[in-house]
């Protein structure tokens, strides 16, 4: 996994979204895996900039939802349809009906629902690019502490950390569960995996990720198994890292 450490988050940010913009600009039909969540946010801004510029095209991608609070749809602000939606994917000169498969939390199966957004990457091959904020816990998508590594989607019980650390997102208390996710099947196998953590909050989850063992017991150091992994960090989150 390479490292890269920068300044901050606006350095962090853009160079992140310049490896996405490179990624597609070699290959236009990209199908794109974007999380939701705080970290990823400066990072959509700087490529709908990019494409209102004409510096990269998204006319040919997809896209594909990282995962979905159980119960939650876009009229939750924070939920993260809302977030993508409304960060990214209506920002971008695209075809979001056509062009956009995200994880409908409100379903009434939700296990059918993961079988829908599997059929979508399987028709596409795999995913190229799937950007991931680190959880606290290491969580990649709600693939919580534990995680099968052999999962492509599923449902899973939120762990109490992202429970607690899930309620910054929202305006009001909600009784979240489970969430819905792509499994680190999809994920791990995807051509290029880019981790992203900011903040000195991160630290700890970092050096874990980083220069801890590898394994299911925090997600995010599976990436390291990966052939083209990345992880995008400010000063603050890999202040704790011993080789850089
Ligand atoms: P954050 O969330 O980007 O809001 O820190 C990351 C995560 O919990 O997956």
């Amino acid at each position: 996994m390479k490292v890269i450490v920068k300044k901050d988050y606006d350095e962090m940010s853009k160079d992140v979204a310049n490896h996405i913009i490179n990624y597609i600009n070699n290959k236009p039909d990209s199908l794109l895996c974007f999380a939701g969540g705080d970290t990823p946010l400066k990072t959509y801004a700087y490529l709908v900039e990019a494409a209102a510029n004409g510096q990269v095209d998204f006319s040919k991608c997809s896209f594909v939802s990282l995962d979905e609070w159980g119960g939650l749809g876009p009229e939750t602000k924070g939920s993260c349809v809302e977030t993508l939606y409304n960060h990214l994917y209506n920002k971008l000169p695209i075809n979001v009906e056509k062009q956009v498969c995200f994880f409908n939390g409100k379903a009434e199966n939700l296990e059918d629902e993961c079988k829908r957004v599997d059929e979508f990457i399987f028709n596409k091959g795999n995913i190229d690019i799937s950007l991931l904020g680190i959880g606290m816990n290491g969580h990649l998508g709600f693939n919580e502490p534990g995680a099968d590594e052999e999962m492509y989607s599923g449902v899973i019980p939120l762990d109490p950390i992202t429970k607690t650390v899930g309620s910054k997102y929202f305006e009001e208390e909600l009784d979240l569960k489970v969430g819905i996710t792509l499994g680190l099947k999809h994920l791990l196998n995807s051509n290029d995996v880019i981790l992203i953590a900011n903040a000195s909050k991160k630290a700890d989850i970092v050096k874990e990720t980083v220069e801890g063992e590898i394994s299911n017991k925090v997600p995010s150091s599976l990436a390291r198994k990966c052939n083209s992994s990345f992880i995008y960090l400010d000063e603050e989150a890999a202040s704790k890292l011993e080789n850089r």
